[in-house]
């Protein structure tokens, strides 16, 4: 029998603090009315400091979880793009696995730029259409704003942090994911990078003095290639499922100028009412801003049973690549037992305390192993 990959949970996380236009004015050479004019951004969210990517995946993956009324301990899959990790090792994958309590879990991260979501969104979907999972957590972090130069205007005042997060579960009703186009042209990886802290360049004085930790950007080029390519992604994945552009309700593209999302709706000829747009409010948050406006449009009410909705975004790689999603009525979820809340309630405690744990044992277990290589080396000398 067919097996389909249906998103059956959703969630986001933004973080609390707000940077205004007004406020960038004071950091940089820049004007409210510049950005909004070549942007259509008018505030974006900060992290906190002490807010890591994996955190805010972790706060959109347990609303996710909530809305499909699935345990962690069910996941057999966590991918998290981002091109903003808590470290370049471990993969931030790892961190959500842990926080979660999805102890059953295989976790990494995927790193295609802004296209981050629609890619991991594919893998998964063919992991479980194959029949290697049945449940998976796909979910686009990121804090943009460790990696921004605050005192270069033509990028800082263009991204922002947020995370969205899906959970995807394997069905045999026709539906859910139907089609993905994915592509990536490895020639333009100049256009947009962080060119020090890898092993091209390693980090030290000098690529610090230069900034070169920070976002670069040729901001002209991205978006020639991002009007050029938002409307070709869109047409070649509605193409793998023999469908039409009337036959789409929504588009979602990746959020990074309200210019671009005009110019590819169109040459697409979508009225605005048919392309979702929050960048107003969040600016671009890379492999987050896809999942955080589906989450959005979903609450919002734009999304209804047997749509046909285009995800699409474009990014650094340069990478870019189409999703199309066919909507699915989310079976209505019996209430749970007050035992069975409870237990829900239990569910993120308990997985800090096994973490906690689980690293008391390995400290212990070490101890104890030196103990007794010291114990065996004095027997042997006693001998
Ligand atoms: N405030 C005021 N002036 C500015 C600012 C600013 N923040 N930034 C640049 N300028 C100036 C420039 O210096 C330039 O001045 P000049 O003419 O004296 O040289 C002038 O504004 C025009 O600059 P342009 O770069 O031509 O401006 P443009 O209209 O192209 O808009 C922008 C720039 C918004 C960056 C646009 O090119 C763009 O959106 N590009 C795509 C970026 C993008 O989507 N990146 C994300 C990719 S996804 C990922 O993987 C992360």
């Amino acid at each position: 029998m067919a097996r389909y990959a249906h998103i059956v949970g959703w969630g986001k996380y933004l973080p609390e603090r707000v940077l205004t236009n007004g406020e960038l004015e004071k950091l940089v050479n820049t004007s409210d009315d510049w950005i909004q004019t070549r942007t259509g951004i008018l505030q974006r969210h900060i992290a906190d400091p002490k807010e890591t990517t994996s955190a805010l995946a972790v706060k959109a993956g347990r609303q996710a979880l909530q809305v499909a009324g699935l345990s962690p301990r069910r996941l057999e899959l966590i991918i998290v793009a981002t091109i903003s990790p808590d470290h370049i090792f471990p993969a931030t994958a790892c961190w959500v696995q842990d926080a979660l309590g999805a102890s059953h879990a295989v976790a990494f991260d995927l790193n295609a730029g802004c296209s981050g979501f629609v890619y991991a969104l594919d893998v998964a979907r063919h992991l479980i259409v194959a029949g290697a999972y049945k449940n998976v957590l796909v979910v686009g972090a990121e804090v943009m704003s460790r990696f921004l130069d605050w005192e270069d205007r033509s990028t800082c005042v263009l991204f922002g942090d947020g995370a969205g997060a899906v959970v995807l579960a394997a069905s045999n009703a026709p539906g859910g994911v139907l089609a993905c186009s994915l592509g990536a042209d490895g020639s333009g990886g100049n256009m947009l990078l962080i060119p020090a802290g890898g092993s091209r360049l390693p980090a030290n004085e000098e690529t610090l003095a230069r900034r070169q930790h920070f976002v670069k950007m040729n901001g002209r080029e991205v978006y020639r290639f991002a009007t050029h390519i938002l409307p070709r992604s869109t047409r070649e994945v509605l193409g793998k499922a023999g469908l039409e552009l009337e036959d789409v309700e929504l588009l979602i593209p990746h959020q990074a100028n309200q210019r671009i999302t005009l110019s590819a709706a169109k040459s697409l000829g979508f009225g605005e009412e048919r392309v979702f747009s929050n960048v107003s409010r969040y600016g671009n948050t890379s492999a987050a801003s896809i999942p955080i406006a589906l989450c959005e449009a979903i609450e919002e009410g734009k999304v209804k049973p047997g749509d046909h909705i285009v995800l699409v975004g474009f990014g650094a790689g340069l990478t870019w690549g189409a999703a199309l999603l066919q909507w699915s009525e989310v079976p209505l979820r019996a209430k749970p037992s007050p035992a069975r809340r409870t237990l829900a309630r239990l569910i993120y405690p308990w997985a800090n305390l096994r973490s906690g744990l689980l690293r008391l044992y390995r400290r212990l277990d070490a101890i104890w192993c030196a103990l007794v290589k010291r114990l065996a080396q004095l027997i042997g000398k006693a001998r």
